[in-house]
Parts: structure tokens; sequence; C-alpha cells
């Protein structure tokens, strides 16, 4: 078991409105390479900040952000951090509706410098692993909700990231619809040893994973280890 933290995070403030709206109010966490954690907690209290946190997707007022050995309140760039560590799988998929699942899987690798061949040998590669080998030239209209959440997960990994933030990836599903999501997010972090963190507001899917975090009026009010 490798016990080296991956995020590192002391203090966080964050909010919004000129300081009116706090999103975040003073948070530590540490979460190990590897770990499954689930953040939990109300409507409104800060966990989609905290994710986008996470993945520089946001800026923290106060306080030290450190993931994967980056420190995100010190470096510049932070898209390419982005691409190269993180990523993302959100409660809407995102997906660009005028491309096929094929296409949209690669956008991730756009800037990197892989042959078209190759780009789409990857995208193949992981559509196939969400079993979704016989839709790769659907667009996003022609696929089911669930399907549509499978081609946002093969696009997440296209890069190898090292870390996964899944921020209510099955909040628009029906529970069976969800439950193929959520296992197909836990066989990946099992099977690829990537570190994993699923906001959710629903505790049986906060139970799946090996820590639970509760978060209320953005601050972490309870920590939870499942064995
Ligand atoms: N971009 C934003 N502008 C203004 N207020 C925001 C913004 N993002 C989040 N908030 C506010 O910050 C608080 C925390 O939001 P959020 O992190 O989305 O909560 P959760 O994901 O737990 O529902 C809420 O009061 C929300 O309205
Ligand atoms: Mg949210």
């Amino acid at each position: 078991m490798n016990n080296e933290n991956i995020i590192e995070i002391h203090g966080l403030k964050k909010s919004y409105e000129n300081g009116q709206i706090v999103a975040l109010n003073g948070v530590d966490l540490e979460i190990k390479k590897g770990e499954f954690v689930s953040i939990i907690g109300p409507s409104g209290s800060g966990k989609s900040t905290l994710l986008n946190m996470l993945g520089a997707l946001d800026v923290a007022d106060e306080g030290t952000v450190k993931v994967a050995g980056v420190d995100l309140t010190r470096t510049k760039d932070l898209s390419t951090f982005r691409s190269q560590e993180i990523g993302f799988v959100f409660q809407l998929h995102n997906l660009i509706p005028n491309l096929t699942a094929l296409e949209n899987v690669q956008i991730p690798m756009l800037e990197s410098p892989l042959s078209g061949k190759k780009m789409e040998e990857r995208a193949m590669e992981l559509l196939r692993s969400v079993e979704l080998e016989d839709k790769i030239n659907q667009k996003p209209t022609k696929l089911s909700g669930g399907q549509r959440q499978r081609v946002a997960i093969a696009r997440a990994l296209v890069n190898h990231p090292s870390i996964i933030l899944a921020d209510e990836p099955t909040g628009s599903l029906d529970s069976k619809t969800g439950d193929i999501i959520l296992n197909i997010l836990k066989d990946l972090h099992k099977k690829e040893n990537v570190t994993l963190v699923m906001v959710t507001h629903e505790p049986y899917v906060a139970n799946m994973a090996e820590r639970t975090i509760t978060v209320r009026d953005g601050k972490i009010i309870e920590q939870k280890a499942h064995v």
C-alpha cells in the first residue's frame, strides 16, 4: 500500500459575491494516492466548490491546495496540470452534441503530440472498456443517459489521469443505470489504482468509498473510514 498523499489541502477558503457567499470556510484535507474518497453533504454545503478546487477549475482565496505534487495556488499553467493529471466526470456529461462518441473521447488528447491514428486507437480502447464499441459513431442524442455517462468516463480517462473527480456522476440517472456507472468507477479505481474523489448526496453511494468526508457550511465536519 502506498502511503503518499496525492492531495493536500490546508486552510482553504473560498467565497463568492465579494465575500457575501462563503462556499469553503477553512478546509484541511489529505487524500492518499489510490484512495477512493466520497464527499457528502447537503445542497449548497460546498462539495462542488471543493472538487473544483482539486481540479484547478477554481482558485482559492486563502490556503494551499497541493495536488499530484503541484501547488495549485502558485502554478500558472493550470490547463496543462488539468489535462495531465485530472479526469472529470460531471452530473451532466457535457459531451459535444455534434461530435460522435469516438470524437468526444478524443477531445482531451487534441493538445497532445499523439498522431490522429494513435488518438483514435486510445479512444477505441476506452470505449471498449465501457462496453460501447458498437456505439462509437453515434452522437450523444442517439445514446441513453447511461451510455452518455460511459462516454464521459472514457473521455475522463483518455490521458491516463492520476485522479478522477466525479461530481454527482449518477445524479441524472435512474438507480439501475446509476449502479452500472458506479460499478465502472469502482472497477477503475481497483484495477488502475487511480485516485477517485466522488461527490454525492446519497449515503448509499457515499458508503461505496473507502472513506467518506462530510461537508457542511463549507467545512469538513466528519471523516469516516469504511471497512
Ligand atoms: N460561481 C459561483 N458564484 C456564486 N456563488 C457560488 C458559485 N459557486 C457556488 N456558489 C455558492 O457557494 C455555495 C456552495 O456551492 P456548491 O459548492 O456548489 O455546493 P454543493 O455542491 O454542495 O451543492 C452555495 O451557496 C452556492 O450557491
Ligand atoms: Mg454540487
